[in-house]
């Protein structure tokens, strides 16, 4: 199986919201691809829609941030972490975590050239905690490729976040398995921090201009939106049904519920 690496636009996007939030790292991120987007889509669509839609991705961020905060991993492996400087801040405040992030090899080969712009312009020298890795993380040899940074048992934290809503089933419980295969072979108190976006989130949108934004991303990503469940329920019982143990339901938003997992 396949990943499709023209989501990778949706990486541009997130950075373009938190430069316009003030983060200025993630200016380096922002492209004249998707500038030049965002003034064609804030011409056909409301102010109100636009505003709501970079709020709700921030406070995505924000929320699972906060988590990560929280868990105080020794190792995190951020999957899809596209243009996100959230791991890059992290690695430097805590230099004894591991960070290992994975996207495909145009995000990364892309990330890998901003970062040296980055740390020359900042002053800041060798990250040696920071690790990019390009793979796609639905293939079923993605676990064996991370395998250089697992020799270690230490407390890991894999997360994703607006990922898992541009794979479809088949492609989402791969990731999934990939993701116990990688917790199995670290320390026990090691889990999964996610999200999924509930129908709310689908039915918010739900006027002209949020099916035009829809049809837009879609058209650029090749993918649709997949909610993969409809209620907390049906969530819990499709994590199980892969083989996660513990189902930790951190945060319940009207739009996005999120969860902390562990394999046992
Ligand atoms: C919406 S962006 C989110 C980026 C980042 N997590 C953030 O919050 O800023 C989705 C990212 O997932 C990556 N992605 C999607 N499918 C993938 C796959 N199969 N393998 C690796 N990366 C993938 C895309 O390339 C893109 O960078």
């Amino acid at each position: 199986m396949k990943g499709n690496d023209k989501i990778l636009i949706t990486a541009e996007a997130v950075a373009l919201m938190k430069s316009r939030n003030g983060n200025k790292l993630s200016k380096y991120f922002v492209t004249p691809r998707i500038e030049k987007l965002e003034a064609f889509v804030s011409k056909v669509l409301s102010k109100d829609l636009l505003s709501k839609v970079f709020e709700r991705r921030l406070r995505l961020s924000f929320d699972l941030e906060e988590a990560i905060g929280k868990f105080k991993p020794r190792r995190i492996i951020d999957l899809g972490a596209g243009y996100s400087t959230f791991n890059l801040e992290y690695a430097l405040a805590h230099p004894r975590c591991q960070i290992i992030e994975v996207d495909f090899p145009s995000v990364i080969y892309t990330k890998q050239e901003k970062l040296i712009q980055i740390r020359r312009e900042a002053k800041i020298g060798k990250i040696p905690n920071l690790h990019l890795l390009p793979a796609d993380i639905v293939q079923d040899s993605f676990p064996k490729n991370l395998k250089k940074y697992l020799s270690e048992r230490d407390k890991t934290l894999i997360y994703s976040v607006g990922v898992n809503t541009y794979l479809n089933s088949a492609q989402n419980t791969a990731m999934l398995k990939n993701v116990l295969t990688i917790l199995e072979q670290s320390r026990a108190d090691s889990a999964y921090l996610s999200h999924d976006p509930t129908q709310t989130q689908v039915n918010e949108t739900a006027s002209i201009g949020g099916k035009v934004l829809r049809g837009v991303v879609s058209t650029l990503t090749g993918s649709k939106q997949h909610i993969h469940y409809s209620t907390e329920a049906d969530l819990k019982r499709k994590l199980k049904n892969v083989g996660f143990g513990k189902i930790n339901i951190l945060k319940r938003r009207q739009d996005n519920t999120i969860y902390l997992v562990r394999n046992a």
